[in-house]
């Protein structure tokens, strides 16, 4: 087989960068070791830029986002006993869509099979080679067991952050730096209606929590736990107890219960791999960076990757021009280190630090109110939630 851009990783970043190229009449092949029940069932966040909700409607696929979606102008911190909303409309003039990761998925792998293009889904011992030369080669073996060789002239990189591309690199050429935390979130997906119509960050003393949601029936909740947590600790009266302590910490209101659909523990991560090129193959999303989810931006920054890495592939087959493809890793990199920043800064303002004292605990507190309270503090809040210009 052969194609223009061999893309490993049907997540959000493989199946963007494939429309978009689509969509300029390049081709590509994407290969994904699972199965298409599984990614179009895996819970990940779901808050999109106001921007990634327009390049949505833009590749042709934002339909069911506009119907299902929710928008959202503002969200709310609560912390000592209150609760503060952040303007974002009124403050950047944009909102943010919450509409679930794996809706996306499921709308982009739809589209794909729909115009007969195509994905190996459950693709066995996925490796690539000959990176440095003109020809790179992704081997596999496909679900029915047949060995597969494809050539290429590109690699995308799209595996996420424990693929097999990012290992690829030679170790003297990678250059990564990482931040771990000293606490997980244990997420839970209730079937009953949000209790609040917008996200809310609690910073508790207790430990952080969120209220997030997927649609009118559909609540998505978070706590912090440690981070060698046991889900078997955690059963649902214990989780709705410290839910309810964490997120109505300013009056009398309750969180709506329900039944529990389904539980799990994140770790949380800084990481960025700023070697995000070698030869032809470019690294884009969690395969070159991960952050903590408190900024809501992981699917956000796959999708500026995908943006500028799709810009540069259609530059180079449209007038041989490898400008953007050369300049890739600088044009992606500050805009990656913006949001490390404020996913960083967002993650140690709301949590509790098992190993802080009383001090910082108040430092925190001024800081909350401070952001909350200031125009200046929530704006720069604000800006970046719903994600930064590009220049
Ligand atoms: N071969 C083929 N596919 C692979 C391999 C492999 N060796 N390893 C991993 N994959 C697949 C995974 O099964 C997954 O479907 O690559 C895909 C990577 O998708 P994501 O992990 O969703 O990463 P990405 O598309 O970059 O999206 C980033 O996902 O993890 C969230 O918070 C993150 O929202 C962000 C977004
Ligand atoms: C989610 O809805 O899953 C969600 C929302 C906001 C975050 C992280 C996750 O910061």
């Amino acid at each position: 087989m052969r194609t223009q851009v061999g893309i490993i990783g049907a997540g959000p970043s493989g199946l963007l960068l494939a429309r978009m190229l689509q969509l300029q009449g390049i081709e590509s092949i994407i290969i994904e070791s699972r199965s298409r029940a599984y990614i179009e069932a895996r819970i990940r966040a779901g808050v999109m830029e106001h921007w990634v909700a327009e390049l949505t409607d833009e590749v042709g696929l934002g339909a069911r986002m506009r119907r299902e979606g929710l928008v959202h102008d503002g969200l709310e911190i609560s912390f000592a006993g209150q609760r503060r909303r952040i303007d974002l409309k009124g403050l950047t003039g944009k909102s943010i869509m919450v509409y679930g990761q794996q809706e996306f998925v499921k709308d982009f792998v739809a589209a794909r099979l729909d115009d007969g293009l195509p994905i190996h889904f459950e693709a066995a011992g996925v490796s690539i080679h000959n990176i440095e030369g003109d020809s790179p080669r992704i081997r596999f073996t496909d679900k029915d067991g047949a060995p597969r060789e494809i050539e290429c002239d590109f690699i995308g990189g799209c595996d996420g952050f424990h693929g097999i591309c990012r290992p690829a690199i030679p170790a003297d050429k990678l250059s990564i730096f990482e931040k771990t935390y000293p606490y997980a979130w244990l997420g839970v997906m209730v079937e009953a209606p949000p209790s609040s119509d917008e996200l809310i960050y609690s910073s508790h003393d207790n430990g952080f929590a969120l209220h997030s949601m997927r649609s009118p029936e559909l609540t998505r909740l978070y706590l912090q736990v440690s981070p060698d947590e046991d889900l078997e600790n955690w059963r649902d009266e214990r989780i709705w107890a410290e839910l309810q302590t964490r997120l109505t910490q300013d009056g009398d209101w309750r969180l709506n219960e329900g039944p529990v659909l389904q539980k799990g523990i994140t770790p949380m991560r800084s990481f960025v791999c700023e070697t995000m090129r070698h030869g032809r193959l470019f690294l884009a999303g969690d395969s070159a960076h991960i952050v903590p989810p408190t900024g809501a931006k992981g699917m956000n920054l796959a999708a500026a990757d995908v943006k500028v890495l799709a810009g540069a592939l259609t530059d180079f087959y449209k007038s041989g021009d490898s400008a953007g493809l050369d300049g890739y890793t600088a044009q992606c990199l500050p805009r990656i280190w913006k949001a490390e920043r404020f996913s960083w800064w967002m993650t140690q303002m709301l949590h509790l630090s098992p190993d802080g004292d009383g001090f910082d605990r108040r430092v925190q507190l001024a800081e909350i109110d401070y952001i909350t309270g200031s125009e200046a503090g929530a704006r720069s809040l604000a800006e970046n939630y719903v994600g930064l210009p590009f220049d």
